[in-house]
């Protein structure tokens, strides 16, 4: 059988060494690490995690769960935790909820049974969700992009109130007055925080009229049907906020449908700067979230939570998002 004592001894380092290397231990010089590198793969060893973890009390092992993996924001999100999980020589568990917290807790569940040493999640319901299940779980975990309010946990979100304030306020410095919400479902605080911040924009310059706002989900199914509703059931408008990219998509499909001309006829603003939105027909203007930094920051904070074992209080960390300015808002005269 093929230990690590018999790599040190082929490869003439220590034991220490070898055990370095296969934990990703950036203390040890390239010329040992391709040493011991060579040998394992000379004589296929195969480390067997269950017996480390077992000694360890440690799996090496992060859940990361999403609520939509078919919404290119959060694959994103969970490249910049990863990149950095993985050369701290964690493995990272993907699951995605469909946006069902049943389906969540599911995975909590199962998550915390394989001993995991962390969890990041991007929750999906945070307006009626029973926290009892976050409060029984005991390795560290982190919330990052969606906001539960009573969770006294580690945070990681955009400021989406002022987000979403200063594409409404764009909107207007353009001349535009009759300024349509898309909005995202109402069981996130992120999608009515972002119709607050759009609402304060407008009442400012008394512009504000409820039947400007229309409910949906952050996909491009539900954009297309919200701008059918507008059309259907609203006179005349110039403008759109649509409250995430893959919304303005579906809008986008909407009125192109109606003839209409983007930006000449309509102007419309959307919410991540995924990376399609640059490659619209009118590269679509947004508020830009920094995605992969925010995943990086979580895995950060979690890092730091796995390997210390002192109290602490938990963080709240609140990212400005950034207006990027594109093709699709016009100046209207
Ligand atoms: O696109 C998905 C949306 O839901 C993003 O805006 C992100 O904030 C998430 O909450």
């Amino acid at each position: 059988m093929v230990t690590i004592k018999k790599i040190a001894k082929k490869a003439g380092v220590s034991v220490g060494t070898v055990s370095k290397v296969l934990n990703y231990d950036k203390t040890v010089s390239e010329i040992n690490k391709r040493k011991v590198i060579r040998i394992i793969k000379e004589l296929n060893y195969r480390p067997n995690r269950i017996a480390r973890s077992l000694s360890k009390g440690k799996t090496k092992n992060v859940g990361f769960i999403i609520p939509d993996i078919t919404n290119p924001f959060f694959p994103e999100l969970v490249r910049g935790a990863s990149d950095l999980l993985i050369s701290n020589g964690y493995y990272v568990f993907l699951c995605s909820s469909d946006n069902d917290s049943n389906k969540e807790d599911f995975y909590i569940n199962d998550l915390v049974s394989m001993w995991i040493d962390g969890i990041i999640i991007a929750p999906s319901d945070t307006e009626n969700r029973d926290i009892g299940i976050f409060n029984k779980i005991i390795s560290p975990f982190v919330v990052v992009d969606r906001e539960i309010k009573e969770l006294n946990k580690d945070l990681i979100i955009i400021n989406n109130k002022k987000g979403a304030y200063e594409a409404a306020s764009y909107l207007i410095s353009n001349g535009h007055r009759r300024i349509v919400i898309l909005a995202g479902p109402q069981y996130t605080k992120t999608a009515q925080d972002r119709f607050m911040g759009w609402k304060k924009a407008l009442e400012e310059k008394a512009l504000f009229r409820e039947e400007f706002a229309f409910w949906g989900n952050f996909s491009i199914d539900s954009g297309y049907e919200m701008m059918k509703k507008v059309f259907n059931n609203l006179g005349k408008f110039d403008a759109v906020f649509a409250c995430n990219d893959l919304i303005a998509l579906g809008a986008i499909q909407a009125i192109e449908e109606k003839k209409y001309k983007i930006p000449d006829d309509i102007s419309i603003i959307g919410f991540d700067d995924i990376y399609l939105s640059r490659f619209l027909k009118s590269p679509l203007t947004t508020v830009k979230q920094p995605i992969y930094d925010m995943g990086k920051i979580a895995a950060e904070i979690l890092l730091d939570r796995m390997s210390s074992s002192k109290d602490f209080v938990p963080k709240k960390v609140v990212i400005e998002g950034n207006l990027i300015e594109r093709g699709s808002v016009a100046r209207k005269t």
